[in-house]
């Protein structure tokens, strides 16, 4: 009995610790309402949506180019130092200018490192003076 009770407790305290990890990742629209555009300062939109945790997922949405629009991107910047200066020169595109229509393009934040995000159109600016840039360090899970 005492055991039974035990284990029936411990598997309760399982499946709490899995739920409460499971909700630990949310899903995140960049930019909420004003989506990934030009109408924000992202640095500003991240200071106030922080913290991000391991495995939330980043949503960017964006139209695709039109007439009256380049269109913009998703690209990693390898570290401050580019991020600072918008070089794009070592970045990696996450997400083309055709990637963000519909549902829009969803980035796990799954690693341990700090995340570098900018839009690379139009030569650049867009990331500066733009502002279509932002970092995101991961915090630890909340347990
Ligand atoms: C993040 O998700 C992966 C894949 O689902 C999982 O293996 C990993 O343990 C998670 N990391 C944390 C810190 O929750
Ligand atoms: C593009 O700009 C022109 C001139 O401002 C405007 O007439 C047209 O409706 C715009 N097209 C789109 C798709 O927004
Ligand atoms: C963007 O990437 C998708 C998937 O790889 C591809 O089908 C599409 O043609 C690309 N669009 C542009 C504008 O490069
Ligand atoms: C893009 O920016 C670089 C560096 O500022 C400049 O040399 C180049 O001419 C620009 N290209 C275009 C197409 O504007």
């Amino acid at each position: 009995m005492g055991f039974s009770h035990a284990a029936q407790g411990f598997t309760l305290l399982l499946l709490a610790t899995s739920l409460l990890v499971v909700g630990a990742a949310r899903t995140i629209v960049v930019g909420g309402s004003e989506n990934w555009g030009l109408s924000l300062d992202y640095t500003v939109w991240a200071h106030q949506n922080r913290p991000f945790y391991i495995n939330d997922t980043l949503v960017f949405k964006y139209d695709p180019p039109s007439e009256n629009s380049t269109g913009f991107s998703v690209y990693l910047l390898p570290n401050l130092r580019s991020y600072a200066k918008c070089d794009f020169s070592r970045a990696k595109l996450l997400a083309n200018t055709t990637q963000g229509s519909g549902e829009g393009f969803a980035y796990v934040l799954n690693k341990w490192r700090p995340y570098y995000f900018a839009s690379g159109e139009d030569n650049g600016t867009q990331c500066y003076p733009g502002m279509m840039k932002f970092f995101a360090p991961p915090a630890p899970p909340r347990h």
